[in-house]
């Protein structure tokens, strides 16, 4: 007898809430002909998946494992596939309805549903992109054809399809308009929205009228649908994506107003998943990912999609990314106590670490978290910014090791190697009450204040930049760099150096007079979208030990507009031989 190789899947047995689903182990598929096999690193959830979860659909089968995005790795490959080979990175939508089966490690599906995933983007913002992006695109692009300076109208803008749906139009050039609670109105305009109406406390009716386009997510009746009717100029089109009966009287209606009524269902869609990856490569495209959850989770992501007030996605990620496993691990050892993460992710041999105060290797990392826990047994830990770059994950966290203290800004950097925590930097300082700037050690104050990374299509970009301006400014300690590569309304977070591009050039101005022999020394660069990170060695007067220093940028439209930093000093002595850098 042959062993079956199995995968973790979650599956149902019986239809209803939330908790009929159940992480299952179930034989591991292998790819048919024209098919291939993907190892799945994160899947979104739509709406369809929890109705389809609910009740019979379109798809009758129990049990049923259910996802339509998939994003991941090419595991193998079936007779005839020549477009992909074991290894690509790829995302896409499996075949609606029946193809169904991404919340699981591993799914296969016909090659030709899948393309190529942009280098740009991580898996959790492909496996957003697919069924969500391709409705849009295909309702926009494929069906109503929106051109340069339509006007389109988008229903539930801020959701799923919504908010790629008012990306898609605009790199179309076209004019357009969203709805959506007043709260998510920012959000909107990030996204490039023209014009945003509150359906709360504005009837669209009564402010909209020449309507090109309309795509409507939301009208369930007639009634409904008359509205949208209402705003469209003859000859204009309404989309609508509700699979909902529509009576040949209503049709007609429509038609003697001259409108083209269109009821979409999405399909797998190769040459849309190109076109989607076309405009993510070149930055017209994003998904913004409103939470994501492990795929043991998957009952949690459903009950949070079926609130319907989400903005953009919910993602299931199914392989850890670097890091969630970085951020995981120091939430484990510090605040949880609990050690047993160390074995799943850290290597156990070969360990390195810098912190002064602990010795190289794994065990020692156990031993330091068990004597932290005892001393500082309500240590919390707040993750502001992660960024990952390569094998790097640099982590700018608060810890809080006593609570009611301002606790401490902490740059935590980790090297992966081979899927495994290798090395371990940090440089640790505590937090004073008051700053020259008056900003906190943590904040996001540069628009858009999000701490979530941006703009990664820019992220080479942002490194050359971000190097040229420390080399200038800090090694050849040249003022002018600051005239050169900072925006004028600098927000700054380190506490001695008072804010504005002004107050850093005072701030330096001082420094460099008191320290004319500084040296800086630049160890590493870590950079990931509109964040950079600098670890460097800052030795204020020669045969000093100096002070380990990280300082993070963010870049906006090629200008430095924020700088957060932590400094600690490099003590005599260490419990390992690894110095801080
Ligand atoms: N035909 C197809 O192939 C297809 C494909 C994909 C999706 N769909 C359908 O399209 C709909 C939207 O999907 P989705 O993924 O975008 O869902 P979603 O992400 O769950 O949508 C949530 C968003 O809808 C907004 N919303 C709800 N009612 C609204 C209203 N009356 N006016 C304006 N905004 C409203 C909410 O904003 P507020 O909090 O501001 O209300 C929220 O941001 C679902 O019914 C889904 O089944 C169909």
């Amino acid at each position: 007898m042959t062993d079956i190789e199995t995968m973790r899947a979650i599956s149902q047995d019986v239809y209803g809430a939330p908790d009929v689903l159940q992480e299952t182990l179930l034989p591991k598929p292998a790819p048919g002909v024209s098919e291939i096999l993907v190892a799945v690193h994160a899947a979104g959830v739509n709406p369809t998946d929890w109705w389809s979860r609910a009740q019979s659909t379109f798809i009758a089968r129990l049990p049923q494992v259910l996802g339509w995005d998939v994003s991941g790795v090419v595991e193998a490959v079936g007779v005839g596939v020549t477009v992909f080979k074991p290894g690509d990175e790829v995302f896409g939508m499996l075949p609606y309805p029946g193809g169904a089966g991404s919340h699981a490690e591993y799914v296969t599906g016909p090659a030709r549903v899948f393309t190529h995933k942009p280098a740009g983007i991580d898996h959790v913002q492909a496996g957003a992109l697919p069924l969500a992006a391709l409705t849009a695109y295909q309702a926009l692009v494929d069906t109503a054809g929106v051109r340069a300076g339509q006007r389109v109208l988008i229903h539930a803008a801020a959701g799923g399809v919504g908010h790629l749906a008012v990306q898609i139009a605009k790199a179309r050039g076209a004019y357009v308009i969203g709805t959506a609670s007043a709260a998510k109105h920012d959000f909107l305009r990030s996204l490039g929205a023209d014009e945003v109406i509150d359906y709360h406390s504005v009837d669209f009716t009564e402010v909209l009228s020449d309507i090109d386009v309309v795509l409507d997510p939301i009208s369930r009746d007639s009634a409904a649908r008359a509205r949208s009717v209402a705003v469209l100029r003859p000859g204009g089109t309404l989309v609508s994506i509700l699979p909902v009966p529509i009576d040949a009287g209503e049709l007609a209606t429509i038609a003697e107003r001259g409108i083209r009524y269109e009821s979409l269902l999405v399909e797998a869609d190769q040459a849309g998943m190109q076109a989607i990856a076309a405009l993510v490569e070149t930055g017209a495209l994003r998904a913004h990912v409103e939470a994501t959850f492990p795929l043991a989770e998957a009952a949690k992501a459903h009950a949070l999609g079926e609130t319907g007030r989400t903005s953009g996605k919910i993602v299931l990620t199914v392989r850890d990314s670097k890091a969630q496993l970085a951020q995981q691990l120091l939430h484990d050892v510090f605040v949880l106590g609990d050690t047993a993460i160390v074995d799943r992710v850290v290597r156990p041999d070969s360990y390195i670490q810098h912190n002064p105060l602990a010795p190289d290797g794994a065990d020692a990392l156990k031993y330091f978290s068990g004597a932290m826990r005892q001393q500082f047994p309500q240590a919390a830990f707040e993750p502001r910014r992660v960024i990952t770059d390569g094998d790097l994950v640099l982590l700018h966290s608060r810890y809080v090791m006593v609570p009611g203290t301002e606790g401490l800004a902490v740059f935590d950097l980790f090297r992966f190697q081979d899927g495994k925590i290798a090395e371990h930097w940090d440089v640790i300082q505590e937090v004073p009450a008051t700053t020259a700037s008056g900003n906190d050690m943590f904040a996001t104050l540069s628009e858009p204040r999000t701490d979530a990374i941006g703009q990664r299509w820019f992220t080479a970009y942002h490194k050359e930049l971000v190097t040229a301006f420390v080399d200038q400014l800090l090694v050849r300690k040249d003022l002018t760099a600051i005239d050169a590569y900072v925006g004028a309304d600098h927000h700054e977070h380190n506490p001695n150096i008072p804010g504005g591009a002004a107050g850093l050039k005072a701030g330096l101005g001082s420094y460099f007079d008191k320290f004319p022999q500084l040296s800086v020394t630049p160890k590493r660069v870590i950079a990931e979208g509109d964040l950079v990170a600098v670890h460097s060695h800052y030795v204020d007067t020669p045969g000093e030990r100096g002070r380990s220093v990280i300082d993070l940028f963010r870049v906006r439209d090629a200008r430095i507009v924020e700088h957060w930093s932590s400094e600690q000093a490099v003590p005599e002595t260490a419990a390992n031989d690894n110095t801080m850098f």
